[in-house]
């Protein structure tokens, strides 16, 4: 899908039918009174003059009037509201989710074996049931926000918050941090990939499995330039560098362990099968990904990434064709 869609008004999710409902329901009720009090004022300012009862217009128009159509909208909204469902951590799929200035570090648990996958900045989740996002930040307040699946949640350190997305439809939907967090809160996107249960197995067993070896010299030299550069002092290739085994104690205790080791970059171990690096900024391909290794403060100013300054051409395309490879 080219273009993810992030609108309240394409929602692809029960709960985000319901907020659809309210955005055009509100809309309408304001649009209607706002056509009527202008009416109402040409009607005054251009029709004869007529004596006019102050105390009549007060008490239907300045209190009854205001007060009915409060309540209406009120009882309705409460009613509609109740149907939205349960933010509970018991639904049979729960994800962690930890914003960082200035993207998304994504956790699974898998049932089966009990291992844990890290991801960043793309969320799958099987279409047609309930999935809960248990939220939390490692910095500052940040806040989930995907249109198309639910309202928005705040995100804020020490606690865990809990959203719940339903998605009935397949496809792409883009979110957006929705609470100012500092220089680079306008790129601290992140896509939900809402795919069949199916296609959702698959590609949780896929990043079960350890980063694919490199198949040539070419690549070999650039995983050689992972380790040389330090990369690993903040990024994880499982199997290549990086805190291997940390992962699984701090996500023992799964969504209520969220605030887990301090990771300073998102884990790498299967980037290259992420749709976008830098949370939402730039498609994945060994072109961006070797512009934003030689210069990320560039692209995204502030972002906590330094530039491979010492890293000769040859081993800057061979370490962005690995990663890219990296599936
Ligand atoms: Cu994170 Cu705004």
């Amino acid at each position: 899908m080219n273009v993810p869609s992030q609108s309240v008004l394409h929602p692809a999710g029960p709960d985000a039918v319901i907020i659809g409902q309210f955005a055009w329901v509100m809309f309408g009720a304001g649009a209607l009174i706002f056509i009527t009090v202008m009416a109402l004022l040409a009607l005054g300012v251009r029709g004869r003059p007529r004596p006019v009862r102050p105390m009549r217009w007060i008490a239907g128009a300045g209190i009854a009037f205001p007060a009915v159509v409060l309540s209406a909208l009120l009882a309705w909204s409460t009613w509609r509201s109740a149907q939205l469902t349960p933010q509970s951590s018991q639904q049979s799929l729960a994800i962690s989710v930890t914003a960082k200035m200035w993207w998304w570090e994504v956790r699974y648990r898998d049932k089966a074996s009990g291992r844990e996958v890290i991801t960043a900045n793309e969320i799958h989740i099987p279409v047609g049931r309930a999935v809960y996002l248990g939220l939390t930040s490692s910095d500052v307040i940040h806040s989930l926000w995907v249109p198309a699946l639910n309202g928005k949640r705040d995100m804020v350190p020490g606690r865990v918050t809990g959203l719940t997305v339903h998605a009935d439809t397949p496809g792409v939907y883009r979110g957006q941090c929705a609470e100012y967090c500092g220089e680079q809160h306008a790129r601290m996107a992140l896509h939900v990939v809402a795919e069949t249960e199916q296609e959702f197995d698959a590609w949780l067993a896929r990043q079960l499995e350890p980063a694919a070896p490199p198949r040539d010299a070419f690549l070999a030299r650039g995983r050689q330039a992972f380790i040389d550069q330090r990369c690993g002092a903040c990024h994880t290739i499982r199997g290549v560098t990086g805190v291997t085994g940390v992962a699984g104690v701090a996500g023992v205790a799964g969504v209520a362990g969220l605030v887990g080791e301090p990771r300073l970059g998102p884990d790498l171990t299967h980037v290259g099968s992420r749709l976008h690096i830098a949370a939402g900024t730039l498609r994945t391909h060994r072109g961006t990904l070797a512009g934003w290794i030689a210069d990320p403060q560039a692209i995204k100013p502030g972002a906590r990434m330094p530039a491979a300054a010492d890293l000769d051409g040859e081993s800057l395309r061979a370490l962005a064709a690995y990663l890219e490879h990296l599936k």
